[in-house]
């Protein structure tokens, strides 16, 4: 069943001919059988291969995910071997795909799956719905894909798709127009093969109406593009304009002892939890990043440090912020660990830290400071 009463919404966006959507339907599928790729989860049905594939495929593109697929279900061949592993290792795992909180609910979801579901996944999209993580797309993707159930997928592909074949006039970054994509998308899915229909949408997107320089020229429901029969491709989708993120300054150090630095642990629960990262604190008005650095270390994990000379300084784009991250060179003082944040610590050699799951800033700084010549030799 559709979500809603899709003909209330679409109406009020532009009325689509009766008959289009049979047509761009009967299309799409003949395009999708010739020219779909031939990507691993695509060879299967199977509800946890399909879960794994597309939980990494939210948020991220095909070609980076296709390696990352390969290596986790080598590495868990099924939900038990992940619900066993420690999360740790999942994370480790998952580590450069960004956005961790899908890790720690896959886990969490295994759990649950081996343990008082005793391996057998839900066998509806509702049921999906209740597992930890698993939200509207997640659910209607596995329950078409795997199970055959008729729920069409919303993703930014499906909305890039449907706002230039209707030439909807609709912001596709609020979430208040989520529900006109979903009503249209619905009314466009092939009910005898959602689950291919769907994955001809999110293919459709990727590989001809992509967003810049669409391929046109090649696409198979171009005969019923409202937005190519107005000459207005570019036009669509529209998006609202955001204000600008916040910035956000931050002071790390690489405390050294002994030939070894400190890792922290961030808290399991939250941004990046469970990742390991250099210990620090935020810039506050009026000081400068080294004393930053300096308090920040103090306050969280008890230590008296110097700083010796600045190594990196690093910018990230998070979700919801930017972060401009400053590394610095620290010898251990005084003190022993005490922690007040972080939720566990190691010293641990320069070379060794490849070895912990660390987030996208980290990487980045390390990948700077592989060029410097006074770590070069041990990173
Ligand atoms: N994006 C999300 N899920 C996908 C799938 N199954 N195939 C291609 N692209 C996707």
């Amino acid at each position: 069943m559709p979500e809603n009463d899709p003909s209330k919404t679409v109406a009020a966006t532009r009325p689509v001919e009766p008959g289009t959507f049979d047509a761009v339907r009967r299309s799409l599928g003949n395009w999708y059988a010739v020219h779909r790729r031939d990507l691993p989860w695509r060879r299967t049905t199977d509800p946890y291969c399909i879960w794994a594939s597309e939980v990494m495929l939210q948020q991220t593109q095909v070609k980076t995910v296709v390696p990352y697929y390969h290596r986790f279900l080598q590495r868990f061949p099924d939900v038990h071997a992940l619900a066993r592993a420690r999360l740790q290792t999942v994370l480790k795992l998952w580590e450069g795909l960004g956005y961790y909180s899908r890790a720690r609910n896959m886990h969490r979801c295994a759990g649950i799956v081996s343990g008082q579901m005793r391996g057998r996944f839900p066998e509806s999209r509702s049921d999906w719905l209740a597992l930890p993580g698993v939200g509207p797309y997640i659910a209607s993707a596995v329950a078409s894909i795997s199970l055959g159930h008729c729920h069409a997928v919303v993703d930014g592909n499906v909305k890039r798709v449907l706002a230039r074949l209707f030439c909807l006039d609709l912001p596709v970054n609020q979430t208040a127009t989520h529900n006109v994509f979903q009503d249209l998308a619905s009314r466009l899915l092939d009910r005898r093969n959602p689950g291919d229909h769907n994955q001809a949408v999110m293919e459709l997107g990727a590989l001809v109406c992509t967003p810049r320089q669409p391929r046109c020229g090649l696409c198979p429901v171009a005969d019923a593009c409202c937005a190519l029969g107005a000459d207005q491709v570019a036009a669509f989708p529209r998006r609202a304009t955001r204000p600008r993120l916040p910035q956000r300054w931050w002071s790390v150090g690489a405390v050294e002892k002994n030939g070894k630095i400190l890792l922290v642990q961030r808290p399991d629960n939250g941004l990046l939890g469970g990742l390991w990262e250099l210990p620090g604190g935020p810039l506050e008005q009026g000081d400068n990043p080294a004393e930053a650095c300096v308090r920040g270390i103090k306050e969280t994990v008890n230590l008296t440090v110097s700083v010796e000379k600045r190594l990196v300084g690093v910018r990230h784009a998070y979700t919801h912020f930017k972060l401009h991250m400053d590394v610095f060179r620290c010898r251990w003082q005084s003190g022993r660990v005490y922690l007040r944040g972080p939720q566990a610590y190691r010293w641990i050699p320069w070379s060794k830290i490849h070895h912990f799951p660390l987030h996208g800033v980290v990487h980045k700084a390390l990948t700077v400071l592989r060029q410097d010549p006074s770590l070069s030799a041990v990173l």
